[in-house]
């Protein structure tokens, strides 16, 4: 069990990406604090964990809400006692060319994606400070790195996570606390199945986004949870402030 005994605060656990990571942390032992506003789909998760002989605790927050976030550090310390593990997972989007987005979305988009990282970090860090000792997994994406048309507050939104996770791990390094992320490509999560769902030709689409990966296909939750597991436990501890790319090779690649 690679985080026995570790306590571990995961947002957006009701689905896709930070489900999977909620899961894979408690199978190899770490408590969680789960957060996310769809409160069925945070009991379904921890039904699930608990059923398989998990621990954790779920609490429906907006994390992009100070008053909340706090509310939810506090309620998990009292529970489990402290932090050792914050999984920024959350993350939404929509679509608009720049021209003709609504200042509202944008704001709405860096708000739930960037600010709530700095907020569950703001008051995460306290305690990991006190016991030197932590790790920040943060989700950015490959469209910090590509362009992708139609997204360019998203994209903006996980260039900036990307940023914070780089200056926040220069400075909690002196304090024991590493601070990395990620970099999905296309993620076969209910987002994505969705939007598939709603194409005039979800086939064409689908096989568009495969040929977008050369291994062949489309990341799974667990495909990302594998690293987040990695960058959360201690085969990283000598990592920190980097960007891990898993995308099955999409931006090792020229287009075809
Ligand atoms: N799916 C992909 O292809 C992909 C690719 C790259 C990066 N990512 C990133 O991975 C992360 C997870 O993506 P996913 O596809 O699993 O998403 P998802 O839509 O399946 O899940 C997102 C979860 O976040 C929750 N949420 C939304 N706003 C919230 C808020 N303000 N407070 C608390 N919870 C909130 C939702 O209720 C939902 O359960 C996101 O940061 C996303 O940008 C996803």
């Amino acid at each position: 069990m690679r985080l026995k005994g570790r306590v571990a605060l995961v947002s957006a656990m009701a689905s896709g990406i930070g489900q999977a990571i909620a899961e894979v942390f408690a199978t190899e032992g770490a408590s969680i604090i789960g957060v996310d506003l769809d409160e069925r789909g945070g009991q379904a998760t921890k039904a699930h964990i608990l059923g398989h002989g998990g621990r954790i605790s779920f609490r429906r927050a907006d994390v992009s809400s100070e008053a909340e976030v706090r509310e939810t550090v506090d309620a998990g310390l009292k529970e489990f006692g402290k932090i050792d593990i914050l999984a920024n997972v959350v993350g939404i989007a929509t679509e608009a060319p720049c021209h003709k987005m609504e200042l509202s979305d944008w704001e709405k988009i860096v708000r739930v994606n960037l600010t709530s990282m700095f907020l569950t970090s703001k008051h995460v860090l306290p305690g990991m400070i006190e016991r030197k000792d932590g790790s920040i997994v943060n989700m950015a994406s490959v469209q910090a790195l590509v362009g992708l048309a139609g997204y360019p507050h998203y994209a903006a939104s996980k260039g900036g996570i990307i940023s914070l996770t780089k200056q926040l791990a220069r400075e909690y390094a002196a304090h024991g606390i590493r601070v990395n992320c990620i970099a999905p490509g296309t993620i076969e999560t209910p987002l994505n199945v969705q939007i598939l769902e709603r194409a005039a030709d979800p086939k064409t689409l689908r096989a568009a986004w495969v040929k977008m990966h050369p291994l062949g296909r489309l990341g799974t939750p667990r495909d990302v949870a594998n690293g987040a597991l990695y960058l959360a436990s201690d085969e990283s501890s000598w990592v920190t402030g980097q960007c891990l790319v898993i995308d099955g090779g999409m931006t090792s690649a020229a287009p075809v």
